[in-house]
């Protein structure tokens, strides 16, 4: 998978993208991530990609041109990036493969996503289908707004959740996350396999996190405003009786 960011703050994306797992699925090659300063496609030399709002009004509005620019490149670079990435097999040439072809063009097509309060709600279901795509772009907009024609050139809103952010970088640190864990070989088959069941109607915490677990210390003890508190890890965790523990597990 290809992801590309257009930003005006691609230092927001230092710890999120730089460590962890999702550094990992890159020095792995499972995912190629590339951030762009979207000034490099700024209107004048000032590096302008924003003007006042028509009608008047309080701010600065992103331009729709910029955008329009910016994608374009990207496009044309990803179209490059397939041709290098997917090659479609001349050996096989009849009608068939023909269609075939088309289609892993069109799979190659960039996905652009524009993360705003207005879009449609991020949700495990969403970053499944998401992770099948094989190039996705984030645009972030950012300061008071964007140009409205701006929703006219991207494939999809999507808001991660009922509140404001000052601008897009951290709901696609976030989406970005979400998606790239579920790229094959990211993380283990094992630990994806509850979520692949899970309903779609389920929050999916309920799902990824099976059953409470516990680890060293047996015993805890803590003392909370002169209390005595002890915590201890459920008997039938230790008991070494592994068909009680799977009937335990499945309980809670
Ligand atoms: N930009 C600002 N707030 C946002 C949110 N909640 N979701 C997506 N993009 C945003």
């Amino acid at each position: 998978m290809r992801i590309d960011i257009i930003t005006l703050f691609p230092k927001m994306f230092g710890g999120p993208l730089t460590e962890s797992m999702i550094s990992r699925a890159q020095k792995r090659d499972l995912v190629k991530i590339k951030i762009h300063q979207l000034r490099d496609w700024a209107i004048n030399r000032r590096g302008q990609v924003d003007d006042k709002p028509y009608g008047g009004g309080a701010g600065m509005i992103l331009r729709v041109d910029v955008v329009f620019k910016a994608l374009t490149g990207l496009k044309f670079l990803s179209q490059k990036i397939s041709n290098i990435q997917y090659p479609i097999s001349n050996k096989i040439q009849n009608s068939k493969t023909k269609k075939l072809t088309k289609l892993k063009a069109n799979e190659a097509k960039p996905y652009v996503i524009l993360p705003t309060p207005s879009g449609t709600k991020f949700d495990q279901a969403m970053a499944r289908k998401l992770a099948k795509k094989k190039h996705l772009v984030f645009l972030c907009p950012h300061y008071e707004g964007y140009d409205k024609r701006i929703e006219s050139i991207v494939s999809e809103k999507i808001s991660i959740g009922d509140y404001v952010l000052t601008g897009g970088e951290l709901p696609v640190a976030v989406m970005v996350d979400a998606v790239v864990r579920l790229v094959p070989g990211v993380i283990n088959k094992e630990s994806l396999k509850e979520e692949s069941f899970s309903r779609k109607d389920e929050r999916p915490f309920v799902s990824t996190i099976e059953y409470p677990q516990y680890t060293r210390p047996e015993i805890f003890e803590m003392k909370i405003r002169g209390k005595k508190i002890k915590k201890t890890v459920p008997a039938v965790l230790l008991s070494g009786n592994h068909k009680e523990i799977e009937k335990w597990r499945e309980r809670q």
